[in-house]
């Protein structure tokens, strides 16, 4: 595994920075093999990032629009016009503005029924739409990753079930502290990754980034840290306020 730190001075510069990396690999993998495949987080610096990535012309004028695939690593169990949809918020923020055929847009179908069925349903999209891949696990271009301050990332909260799957691409998450499943690809899926790019800003995670990054001893006690492409790479992009910590410890 290779990986890259980079520290940015704000939130705008991290988001700018996430645009800069998205569309430098979207580029390549589009010269490369015709096709990029993302698997897209929700958070609040991702937000702005999507904004970027279609309000500003250096980003969306590039970007190979009708060869890019979007996928969710993550989705609130909720309907799709709930305001805690991951899916509303990439398509008012991202999709609802440039020019991405319908059916590169590949969402999690909460409104299917119950939570596992769900999760099965987009098992079942990934398996089709990389059947092709060598080892039956998707090897995404990019998956993109936020942390909370518990050390969470995509849906794989401290303590849940799906941090032990070995088998499965996407499962049904129960996350006893907000009383409802979250539907999240599972770590085989991220780990197969060509690129992991976290994107993790304020002063809110400079506990859990000095953990999670500093503190290799440590190194499987939360789920962050389990995030190792084991043939690929693992970028971090922070700011000055998550990685006040580790700047002072250096
Ligand atoms: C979600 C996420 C989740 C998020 C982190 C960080 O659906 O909420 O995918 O893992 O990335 O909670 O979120 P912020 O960037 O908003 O702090």
């Amino acid at each position: 595994m290779q990986r890259r730190i980079k520290v940015l001075k704000d939130q705008l510069s991290l988001a700018r920075e996430a645009a800069v990396e998205f569309t430098d690999l979207a580029l390549k993998a589009v010269a490369e093999r015709g096709v990029f495949t993302v698997a897209l987080s929700g958070g609040s610096t991702p937000k702005v990032m999507y904004s970027l990535l279609a309000d500003d012309i250096e980003f969306s004028s590039r970007l190979p629009w009708d060869r890019m695939h979007f996928f969710w690593g993550d989705e609130r169990y909720v309907p799709l016009d709930s305001p805690e949809s991951n899916f509303r918020m990439v398509h008012e923020a991202l999709l609802s503005k440039v020019p991405v055929p319908v059916e590169n847009v590949h969402r999690v179908k909460t409104e299917l029924g119950p939570a596992a069925d769900v999760a099965e349903d987009y098992q079942r999209v990934l398996e089709a739409f990389f059947a092709k891949e060598r080892n039956g696990i998707p090897r995404f271009d990019l998956v993109l990753l936020g942390m909370g301050p518990d050390g969470h990332t995509a849906s794989l909260f401290p303590g849940t079930s799906a941090l032990a799957e070995t088998e499965r691409l996407v499962v049904a998450n129960w996350v006893e502290k907000f009383q409802t499943y979250r539907i999240t690809i599972t770590l085989p899926v991220i780990n197969n990754a060509a690129h992991v790019m976290f994107i993790v800003g304020g002063p809110d995670k400079a506990e859990m980034l000095s953990k999670v990054i500093g503190n290799q001893a440590e190194s499987t006690a939360f789920p962050s840290q389990l995030v190792q492409p084991h043939d690929g790479e693992l970028i971090w992009l922070v700011d000055r306020d998550a990685a006040k910590l580790l700047i002072d410890g250096q």
